[in-house]
Parts: structure tokens; sequence; C-alpha cells
């Protein structure tokens, strides 16, 4: 049995690509342990607020020291980190907007990037907590990245594992429909994303 956190970032609904993308690699998840639970985490709804002063003086202050409204802001972001936590196996469908990735899925990272939570810093410097979790990154974009001369404009990808390994999630696989937007190559980009997902 396999807690799955699947995180859904595109604003689009049925159009989306990552959507497809990250269902897919649900379903094969599935196929492969049978029994497992799946949560989602969509963050097109109920969107994750843009980090204020509120926020950051709550997550640097003791919990004991709070006002009814960061005691909220608190349990907040603690009930995001604890699917993340609580997950074997994270899902992200990582779809590429201005070379990024969309502003919901910052934000979610703004509130899951706690101290004491999902990392920590030690005299040896930071330390990944969320271990022994397994990370499959659903990308979708109009253009290409994995090779050729706009490799160097992806931050979306490089940028999510970044904050993964920070968690200590180093375990990761990346699979993309890419070139979404070239006549000749995104006709076949989303089933070529799709063919490419290898559950290990
Ligand atoms: C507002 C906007 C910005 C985009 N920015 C980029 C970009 O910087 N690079 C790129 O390759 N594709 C870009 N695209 C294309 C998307 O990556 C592509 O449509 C992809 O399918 C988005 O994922 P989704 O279908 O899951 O929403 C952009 C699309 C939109 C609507």
């Amino acid at each position: 049995m396999k807690n799955i956190l699947h995180i859904i970032s595109s604003p689009r609904k049925d159009l989306s690509a990552s959507r497809k993308l990250g269902n897919a690699v649900i379903e094969k998840i599935q196929r492969k342990y049978p029994d497992s639970v799946v949560k989602e985490r969509d963050l097109t709804k109920n969107l994750v607020p843009l980090l204020e002063e509120a926020h950051i003086n709550t997550f640097f202050s003791p919990a004991e020291s709070h006002s009814p409204e960061q005691q909220s802001i608190n349990a907040y972001s603690e009930n995001l980190i604890s699917e993340l936590q609580e997950a074997d196996i994270i899902v992200i469908d990582s779809p590429m907007y201005n070379f990024s990735v969309p502003a919901t899925l910052r934000a979610y990272f703004d509130f899951t990037s706690r101290a004491g939570y999902t990392f920590k810093y030690s005299e040896k410097g930071p330390e990944g907590l969320l271990n022994d979790k397994k990370l499959y990154i659903a990308f979708a974009s109009g253009n290409i990245y994995s090779e050729g001369p706009y490799q160097i404009y992806d931050s979306n990808v490089p940028y999510v594992k970044n904050v993964f390994g920070f968690y200590g999630v180093k375990d990761v696989s990346v699979f993309r429909a890419e070139g979404l937007s070239i006549p000749g190559i995104m006709e076949n980009a989303l089933a070529k994303g799709i063919d490419s997902i290898v559950i290990d």
C-alpha cells in the first residue's frame, strides 16, 4: 500500500496537458500498487495565498506565542506539509508558464518550505526532512527544454527538483509532454510523454 499525493497546478482543466500526463502517472502507479490511496491537492482550488508579512511572522515565531490569526495560518501551512509528510509517492503536475511554474505552485512552496518541517539547518548546513519518498514530475511545455538551445531557459524542472531536493526528496523521475506549440511535434507530444512513463 502506498500513499500518493497528487499536486495539480495548471489553471486549465480538461485542456491541461500536465493534468493528463500527471493522471497517466497516477494510473501507472496504481497499476503497480493496486491498494494505493491517492490524495489530490489541486492548487487551483482554494488558492494558497501570496506570502505576506503576517505569514512570515507566524512561521518565524514560537507556536505558544501565536495569536488566533497566527494559529490559523500555522494550521493551514502544517496541513499542507502533513500531506507531504504522509506521502510515499508524490506526483506533481508542473506546467511551464513563462519559463517557470504557475504562481499557485510557487505560493505552495512558500507555505511548505519551513525549517523544522521540511528541512532544517545544522552545523553541516541544510538538511532535508522528507526522506525516502519518490517524486514524479509531470512537465508540460509549448517549447522543448530537454535538449537544444532553450534548455537554459527552463526554470521549471530544475527549480521543482531543487525545492524537493532541499526537502530531502532525491529520488526523482521527470516525464515531459514538450513541444506542445511546435507544429510537427505538438501532434504527438502528449502521447510521447505518456508513453515514456516508467514506474520504478
Ligand atoms: C500564459 C502562458 C504562458 C506560457 N509560457 C510558456 C513558456 O514560457 N514556455 C513554454 O515552452 N510554453 C509556455 N506556455 C505553453 C504551456 O507550457 C503549454 O500550453 C502547456 O500545455 C501548459 O500546461 P497545461 O496544459 O497543463 O496548462 C505558456 C502558456 C500560457 C497559457
